[in-house]
């Protein structure tokens, strides 16, 4: 956490990650020709008008307009800002997010609680392995059947009883004790002593998804002593909404299996990963939020819930189920388990072993689970019950974003309630909230559209943000060299880049000038219609001669702007948009 991520980083991140992957891992897409396609995640469609292009790593819906690189997808769509996207998707591809200098100062703050975090971590592990009293905590892990080594990969840890071991470890100065303050790990009392929150307990360090550590759980050795578990609290780096216990370590092994599973306790985290399933998390003691889905979905497509067998765990996986239904866009699965009555993920993985407790018997698709408790003291049998039925269903259905799911649902229940489809699909209109299209990226997309005439700029630069392998000859760019003309410099600017970079595309351009003056620009370049750009018949050649007369014409067009400016005292332009206004015969300042 720290200053501006640098340029270069994100030019080269474009290079790494594939729009393709990112997208679909949202949007089930189809390859369609040379581009994918699916039905527009940002506004309601029956037939898809969303595309991707590989090849230029861009996005673009031609029914709303959305559009952008994979940078752009995760802000409007997963609702990420700008630096978590970047950070999204070097985690993805194993990258650190550099920093430039020019640190503010409330960074540097979350910085020392991050660093002391991680000393804390190292702290507690420590007197795990070396702390006197350490072997009662020793003793109660391997009887519950965890290994050393297990140990030391979810970084286990013992916090020694007493009032202050910690603070004599973290705590020798006013400004250390203020810190361990804020990261929730010393109790202030009345008379402003502090003593350590958590004594004589089991610590489970907590990291983000980045592996940053955040905060701590801790439980109990003695039976009597209470709360049975105890977290960090609310602090500046740690949201227990949010996060969620074993995801760091569990994306790590994403790479073998395609799916998560969501338990409620850091010891079933624990249990299942000692018998060979890593893929695991738990919530923090909260139930699951649609953040935490959100989360969730950003590593995999499946997720598996898997309560305790008792009323509360029925409670919890009822409710994930509904804050689950708006987030099943095509693609993303979500199933339950249950366990038998009275045990949890532990115990029937320690049971039954690993074998059983993956395998797919052991799971329904949200879809039966829904069906299933919907149907529960129903008599199918008679037509008020299937009524009652096709009632109780549908405001469920009409919660899941249109799509195949959707319609499977329909068709099912259809079937079961022994209905026509059309009458189940009217039920849900009337239940339907009115179409809500999904992002604010519509608007400015719709605006673009209308917007700019083209000058022969414009049509230059939009030519090389679709097919930026195109270049010039030397001459014609050492006469462009000697116009001074902010378009003109900028449209150098672009060659120069596009030149200097070994593979260049439509998202890292866009990428490249986000923040500046001639991003908003370039997006609005990006999606403007031009039926000779969006031609894929066109071959390179016919593009090249274009580009040659588009620059040509810049020329001739100067030149004849030039003459009619001739004695006026002009002053430099410091506005890429008013190059526009100027050439469609609004002549403001000229150039010098
Ligand atoms: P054991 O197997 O008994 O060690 O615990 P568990 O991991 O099976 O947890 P349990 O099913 O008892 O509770 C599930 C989760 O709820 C725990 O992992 C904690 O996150 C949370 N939790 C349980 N008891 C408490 C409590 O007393 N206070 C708080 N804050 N959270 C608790
Ligand atoms: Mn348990």
């Amino acid at each position: 956490m720290a200053g501006l991520i640098p340029q270069q980083f994100i030019d080269d991140l474009l290079t790494r990650v594939d729009i393709i992957d990112v997208i679909d891992g949202y949007v089930a897409l189809k390859k369609a020709g040379r581009n994918h396609q699916a039905r527009c995640p940002f506004h309601e469609e029956k037939t898809p008008s969303f595309t991707v292009s590989q090849e230029k790593q861009f996005y673009h819906c031609f029914g709303c307009g959305a559009n952008g690189t994979a940078i752009t997808f995760l802000m409007e769509y997963a609702g990420l800002d700008f630096v978590s996207a970047i950070e999204e998707l070097a985690s993805r591809v194993g990258l650190e997010v550099p920093r430039e200098g020019g640190i503010n100062p409330k960074d540097a703050h979350l910085t020392q609680l991050y660093e002391l975090m991680e000393l804390v971590v190292h702290y507690y592990t420590r007197q795990l392995r070396e702390h006197p009293r350490a072997q009662q905590a020793i003793t109660y892990l391997k009887d519950r059947g965890l290994t050393g080594k297990l140990a030391a990969d979810y970084e286990l840890g013992y916090a020694p009883p007493g009032w202050d071991a910690l603070i004599n470890a973290l705590g020798n100065s006013t400004e250390a004790l203020g810190r361990l303050y804020d990261i929730g790990l010393v109790i202030r009392k009345d008379s402003g002593n502090y003593y350590d929150r958590f004594r004589n307990r089991i610590i489970f360090p907590i990291r983000d998804q980045r592996g940053r550590a955040i905060g701590l759980g801790g439980r109990v050795l003695d039976q009597d002593d209470t709360p049975k578990y105890l977290n960090s609290p609310e602090t500046p780096i740690f949201h227990k909404g949010r996060e969620l216990y074993g995801l760091y370590q569990a994306r790590k092994s994403l790479k073998e299996c395609d799916h998560l599973y969501v338990v409620e306790g850091y010891m079933d985290v624990l249990a299942l990963a000692q018998h060979g399933i890593p893929n695991c998390v738990a919530t923090l003691g909260t139930a699951a939020t649609s953040e935490h889905l959100d989360r969730l979905f950003r590593s995999t497509s499946r997720i598996i819930f898997c309560f305790d067998g008792d009323t509360a765990g029925d409670k919890a996986a009822w409710r994930a189920m509904e804050v689950a239904l708006p987030l099943l866009r095509e693609g993303r699965q979500i199933f339950f388990m249950f366990m038998p009555e009275g045990q949890d993920p532990d115990d029937f993985v320690r049971q039954f072993g690993a074998e059983k407790f993956t395998s797919n018997d052991q799971r329904v698709a949200l879809s039966s689970y829904l069906f299933e408790t919907l149907r529960e003291q129903i008599d199918l049998s008679t037509l008020e019950g299937r009524a009652r039925f096709a009632e109780k269903a549908i405001p469920y259905i009409s919660r899941i974003p249109a799509g195949a799911l959707q319609a499977l649902l329909i068709s099912d229940l259809a079937k079961q309630c022994q209905l026509q489809e059309e009458a189940l699909v009217s039920l849900l209109k009337e239940t339907k909230p009115a179409p809500e299209i999904v992002r604010s990226n519509v608007r400015s997309a719709q605006t673009a559209r209308r917007c700019t005439p083209m000058t022969p700029i414009s049509k230059a630069i939009q030519l090389l943000l679709h097919h930026p392998q195109l270049s010039i000859s030397d001459e014609q760019l050492t006469r462009l060299r000697n116009i001074k003309d902010p378009g003109v410099e900028f449209l150098l600017e672009l060659l120069e880049f596009c030149r200097s970079q070994k593979q260049v595309n439509t998202a890292r351009i866009l990428e490249h000038w986000r923040d500046n003056r001639y991003g908003k620009r370039l997006r609005e370049l990006a999606t403007q219609e031009n039926p000779l750009i969006h031609d894929d018949s066109v071959d390179d050649e016919a593009f090249k001669n274009e580009l040659i007369d588009y620059i040509s014409d810049i020329e001739r067009s100067i030149h004849e702007e030039k003459r009619q400016m001739q004695r006026r005292n002009i002053k430099g332009w410091d506005d890429f948009r008013q190059l526009y206004d100027k050439s469609i015969g609004k002549p403001g300042q000229g150039t010098s």
